[in-house]
């Protein structure tokens, strides 16, 4: 890709908004009031707005390979705070995809540098789950199994925080586990049953 494209894309998406819109790019300057923090992957072919049809304005969002949630990443941390916290979103999002390279990485026995400490912490799923993992013969269905798991994982370290435990108690939030199909375009809903994980976890967890 040439890189100036981007450039004169710029200049065709500013001309279709304000076709239908003189005004849009100054009410968007405005403020911003999202429904939604979504933290899904980097991986470019997983893109939030695209995929969920929504606009500027619309969702919140946090990115990251593998769409981590770790209590020592001080950005994840940050987001979920002033998502929650200040801007006061009522659903939180964790969205993982099929064919995810992050997760495909941590089930490889290989030295990856820098990565190590980053995977290791999808690696800390999979021991979590090793029982039900190792139960699935079919590589690519464990695989998936594993991409599951960790969006589950990753919400339940949402739930961990501070934040999310204070909007919780004083208003509605909801948190969310979704999987997007490359193959297939489909979002889909985990319908992960956060009532019963929430008293399970609470127990070691509650911090008020
Ligand atoms: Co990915």
């Amino acid at each position: 890709m040439d890189i100036r494209q981007i450039f004169s894309n710029n200049k065709k998406w500013i001309a279709e908004k304000l076709k239908t819109d003189r005004d849009y790019f100054e009410k968007l300057c405005l403020d911003q009031n999202p429904d939604i923090l979504y933290i899904g992957c980097s991986d470019s072919r997983v893109t939030a707005e695209e995929l969920m049809g929504v606009q500027p304005g619309d969702v919140f969002v946090f990115r990251n390979i593998a769409n981590m949630v770790s209590n020592t990443d001080l950005s994840a941390m940050s987001v979920i705070n002033y998502a929650v916290s200040h801007l006061k979103v009522r659903h939180v999002v964790v969205c993982g995809h099929y064919h995810c390279g992050g997760v495909k990485a941590a089930m490889q026995q290989a030295d990856l540098g820098l990565l190590n400490p980053w995977l290791r912490n999808i690696r800390d799923v999979y021991r979590l789950h090793k029982n039900t993992l190792n139960q699935i013969r079919d590589e690519e269905e464990k695989y998936k199994k594993l991409v599951e798991l960790n969006v589950q994982e990753q919400c339940i370290n949402v739930v961990k925080t501070p934040d999310v435990q204070k909007a919780f108690k004083e208003r509605s939030l909801k948190v969310h586990g979704w999987v997007f199909d490359i193959q297939t375009g489909k979002l889909k809903d985990l319908e992960i049953d956060f009532d019963k994980i929430l008293k399970d976890i609470m127990e070691i967890y509650r911090l008020e």
